[in-house]
């Protein structure tokens, strides 16, 4: 070999050893990185553990603090609020009846056309209208003149066949999913916002007061003649479809439940004692906190961070509003501590909600072997290109981990309602049926978190009893709910 030939081999030679040498060294340092992202995954998944027995210690915690909230005000945590319904629908009721339902990201305006025991529901019409953020966060007066509006609308546009007798005024079921200290059927105080919603004015006043005025200004002559919570709702929509339907829970943006509870057991209910001896309870289970509870540090961030801190600490742990940015919050420290997703922190991942629960829920549903869905959702909201497919499983994993704590917590805050009303146990005779109407965003479309929740609970009962507790899903029965509580506390019921 002459000199160049020499030469050359050797820049050659030196140029492969350089090239061998960045790589193995990028690998070592990628891998490294791997590590570092795999074991901040793996202690968060270990500090969300939920296992049966934690559950059973949630449960119960849950039992204890519904004990304390119907005690005295102030009680506990819960608040468990007095409905004001002690007659859940008979199924006799008739006529039409319309219903506001406000509480999540959409509000919706409905009139039911009700035909009594033999017809029951003739018609059903609604229209779904979503609120625009700037109004969650301006003057109550801005936000129940927009409802108020859309109400109007709706009226105006009905059939002549819907129009009432003359005289007799339209009357209107109201669902205002937030925390009201009620005073009657239709009257009551807001405690406070929840679920993004922050509207200082709106605090401590009358609900119906506010809806009625500005109804007035946009010339809608109805009466409001029952204010409901949405899991209220749901229970009454529920019992009128299934008799066996003791039990409400909403997992959507936000998480409740309420229950049948006999009045006896209410010590802090001084009215009068119901003929039917029993009353609804709103929980407002989303407000339940305890040392057992499965914490991390993320969920403390967020809660410190947001609109309510201190506050619904439940919720933040299980419903749609959370799950996402409690997702985006693991996936920045990730970011943050390795290279998974590139050298620096790409910038989309660091604003609070950016990650939606549904785009969680799809990533986590994504089934493709390449998991196209996460690097697609990864580009789309994130701006995250080119994702390993190690990478999109990671975030497989961590949505699985998020969803699944929140869905087995659930499950353990639906097993101490059952607890409290001594539908846990089998007992002797015939075996009681207990149906739960569930419904909401989360557990209507997240198909893992549902299928989780419901297994959860099965495992945490004994077998007699799972057999006889059932989760049904009852569409909208919150707004139907309120339709139907307006009908049985109509003003011209005889
Ligand atoms: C929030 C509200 C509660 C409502 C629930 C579900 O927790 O405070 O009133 O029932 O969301 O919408």
């Amino acid at each position: 070999m002459g000199k160049v030939g020499v030469t050359a081999a050797v820049v050659v030679g030196a140029a492969v050893c350089a090239a061998v040498g960045l790589l193995v060294r990028n690998q070592l340092r990628s891998s490294g990185q791997c590590a570092r992202a795999d074991a901040i995954l793996k202690e968060f998944k270990d500090k969300c553990g939920a296992q049966n027995s934690k559950l059973k210690q949630v449960a119960d915690a849950m039992t204890v603090e519904m004990h304390a909230g119907l005690a005295s005000e102030g009680g506990s945590k819960l608040k468990m609020l007095i409905s004001y319904v002690d007659n859940l629908p008979s199924g006799a009721e008739e006529g039409v009846y319309y219903a506001l339902d406000l509480g999540g990201t959409n509000f919706r305006v409905l009139r039911v056309q009700l035909g009594g025991t033999e017809r029951g529901i003739i018609n059903r019409e609604f229209r779904e209208v979503s609120i625009p953020p700037n109004l969650m966060v301006g003057t109550s007066q801005e936000l129940f003149d927009y409802i108020a509006a859309e109400l109007a609308k709706f009226v105006a546009q009905e059939e002549d066949r819907f129009h009432l007798p003359f005289g007799r005024k339209r009357e209107l079921g109201f669902t205002f999913s937030f925390p009201v200290m009620q005073t009657s059927i239709n009257t009551g105080t807001l405690a406070r916002w929840t679920k993004g919603f922050s509207i200082d004015d709106a605090v401590g006043k009358d609900v119906v007061g506010a809806l009625s005025s500005a109804m007035e200004r946009q010339g809608v002559d109805m009466h409001v003649s029952a204010l409901v919570n949405d899991t209220v709702g749901t229970l009454a929509g529920g019992k009128y479809a299934n008799k066996d339907v003791a039990v409400a829970v909403i997992m959507g943006t936000g998480t409740n439940a309420a229950y049948v509870e006999r009045s006896q057991a209410i010590p802090k209910w001084h009215g009068p004692q119901s003929e039917s001896g029993e009353m609804v309870i709103n929980m407002e289970w989303g407000n339940f906190r305890s040392s057992h509870l499965p914490l991390t540090e993320y969920d403390i961030g967020l809660d410190a961070e947001s609109l309510n801190p201190g506050e619904q600490m439940f919720e933040k742990l299980t419903s749609g509003m959370y799950l996402g940015e409690i997702v985006r919050r693991v996936l920045c420290r990730i970011a943050e501590e390795s290279t998974l997703f590139g050298d620096t922190v790409p910038p989309k991942l660091k604003t609070p909600f950016i990650l939606r629960t549904p785009d969680m829920s799809a990533m986590h549903h994504d089934t493709s072997y390449d998991l196209k869905v996460v690097g697609s959702k990864l580009k789309d909201i994130l701006e995250i290109s080119n994702t390993s497919l190690k990478a999109r499983k990671l975030v497989v994993e961590l949505c699985s981990i998020v969803a699944t704590r929140g869905a087995r917590l659930a499950a353990a805050g639906i097993l101490g309602i059952l607890k409290k009303m001594g539908r846990d146990i089998s007992r002797d005779g015939e075996p009681q049926r207990t149906i739960i109407a569930m419904d909401g965003g989360l557990y209507e479309h997240y198909t893992v978190y549902r299928v989780c929740l419901e297994t959860t609970l099965r495992e945490l009962l004994d077998a007699e009893v799972s057999k006889n507790v059932v989760c049904e899903h009852f569409n909208d029965g919150s707004g139907t709910g309120a339709a139907l509580l307006a009908a049985s506390h109509s003003s011209y019921a005889s």
